[in-house]
């Protein structure tokens, strides 16, 4: 843990740079975010920053002074979508050469992106990786007031610096990190290159912050981690608590708030886990634990440590203690040398299990990780069907899931609107999407429903 003190006076030089260039306005910054939930709670650390360097937000590029893309490295769609973005931007800094362009994310902390990045879009003046953060008005009085186009990478940094300010996005909703990066090294995932070793946040830090988002009115807290089942790992004995017995202590604090995370791994998920579930007031009913593959062979390939046996017993204990809970997971299809009959283990998996909903990938290789050195036999073509059969299998799971909730009553988060604008969108603890009528006030609380129509995996309710 370490604070930023020395980038106090960097906050000061940049003020005096943006009173040159903007003359008393106030200058304005976009952030884009892609990616997972850490990304999001990343950004929200950087606004955290511009805001009180005296920044305030707009939603278009078109207006900025400061434009920024946090980026995702896990799949190459991810990536591509970046690429074409920022390219995009190229006759935005035509027009107004004072604009700051900057990327940031686990897509920057890989070298050939940060080359091709540095080749080919000569007007982005900032690139940095993770866990930069803390440096962001040092890097941008650089590039302002220096004139230096800078690459900066930091994943090797294993410093938690706690003291960045946040602005969150949501004013109910919070994401709390309680740890950083990854040393599971699945074979087909960059995030261990790119986000760095395992550390975790100290139970007080974590503790407290819980405190004061729940105090500050917030009504939902997720955790967000690599793999919260391994919390803990490296911090000082006097320090050392496993994330059961965090979340235990989160979930004694007062209050009416529920307490979600994310993501479990199977090989470190615990009868203790479960248990405290089971016994909290707090918890949510749902648990995200991804199995990416059925059969034991990919299994091994991909360095998960776990079988299908030992998922399957994780999954019967969760259901036998938790009262409908909730099980949804990862999946992804394609794996080099995965061949049909493996992909058939998956899909008994998923009838076996029967899941709420599933986050379905096709295999994206990602340069520098084992998987990619692997044959890779099966054709786009050919992966691609096998995921349509996946989708297919977990659709009629889903609607059978939800005619199943209808005439129940639950109680539910009510988010905001749904897309389509007129109805009120509210989620269950169990993290299941329900539709209602209902007052805009209503917005940020907690009500009852009752289920009272099931289209497919939409869910229709009413207030009670
Ligand atoms: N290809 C496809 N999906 C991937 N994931 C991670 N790496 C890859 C990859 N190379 C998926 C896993 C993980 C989720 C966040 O993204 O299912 O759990
Ligand atoms: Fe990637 Fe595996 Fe770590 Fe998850 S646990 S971030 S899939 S290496």
């Amino acid at each position: 843990m370490q604070n930023r003190n020395e980038t106090e006076q960097y906050i000061s030089l940049v003020e005096q740079v943006m009173e040159i260039r903007k003359r008393g306005e106030q200058p304005l910054a976009f952030i884009r975010t892609y990616g997972c939930q850490q990304n999001v709670a990343d950004s929200e650390q950087v606004k955290g920053l511009l805001a009180e360097m005296g920044y305030g937000f707009t939603d278009t590029p078109d207006n900025a002074d400061f434009i920024l893309f946090n980026t995702c490295a896990v799949r190459e769609h991810a990536e591509d979508r970046v690429f074409g973005n920022v390219g995009a931007l190229k006759s935005l800094k035509r027009k107004h050469p004072s604009i700051l362009i900057a990327l940031c994310g686990c897509m920057m902390e890989q070298e050939h992106i940060a080359q091709r990045i540095h080749k080919s879009f000569p007007f982005v003046g900032l690139v940095f990786g993770t866990n930069c953060i803390h440096d962001l008005p040092k890097m941008m009085y650089q590039c302002l007031v220096d004139g230096k186009r800078l690459i900066v990478r930091g994943s090797q940094d294993t410093v938690i610096y706690e003291d960045i300010p946040k602005r969150r996005d949501g004013t109910f909703k919070a994401w709390l990190p309680i740890m950083y990066g990854c040393d599971n090294f699945c074979t087909y995932c960059i995030v261990p290159y790119v986000r760095g070793r395992e550390r975790s946040r100290t139970p007080e830090t974590v503790i407290n912050e819980a405190k004061s988002l729940i105090e500050s009115g917030y009504k939902e807290i997720t955790l967000l981690g690599q793999n919260v089942n391994s919390y803990g790992k490296g911090l000082s004995d006097d320090k050392k608590m496993t994330f059961a017995q965090l979340i235990t202590e989160i979930d004694k604090i007062e209050g009416d708030y529920l307490l979600r995370f994310m993501t479990s791994h199977p090989k470190d998920c615990s009868k203790e886990l479960i248990d405290t579930i089971a016994n909290s007031k707090h918890i949510s009913t749902h648990l995200h634990l991804p199995f990416q593959s059925g059969s034991d062979r990919i299994l091994k390939r991909m360095n998960r440590h776990y079988d299908r046996e030992k998922y399957l017993e994780i999954i019967r204990y969760a259901k036998e203690k938790i009262p409908n809970v909730s099980l949804t997971s990862d999946i992804i299809v394609g794996f080099p040398g995965e061949t049909y009959e493996d992909f058939q283990e998956t899909l008994s998996l998923v009838e076996e299990v029967g899941f709420t909903s599933l986050f379905t990938f096709i295999y994206s290789p990602r340069k520098g990780t084992p998987a990619s050195k692997m044959d890779d036999p099966i054709s786009y073509e050919e992966k691609n069907r096998w995921f349509q059969e996946l989708l297919a299998t977990q659709e009629k799971i889903s609607a059978r899931r939800c005619a199943d909730m209808v005439g129940r009553q639950y109680r539910v988060l009510v988010e905001g609107y749904t897309n389509h604008g007129t109805e009120l969108q509210a989620r269950t603890s169990g993290n299941i999407i329900v539709e209602l009528q209902g007052n805009e006030n209503l917005i940020g609380q907690f009500c009852d429903v009752e289920v009272t129509e099931a289209k497919n995996w939409i869910l229709k309710g009413k207030t009670i």
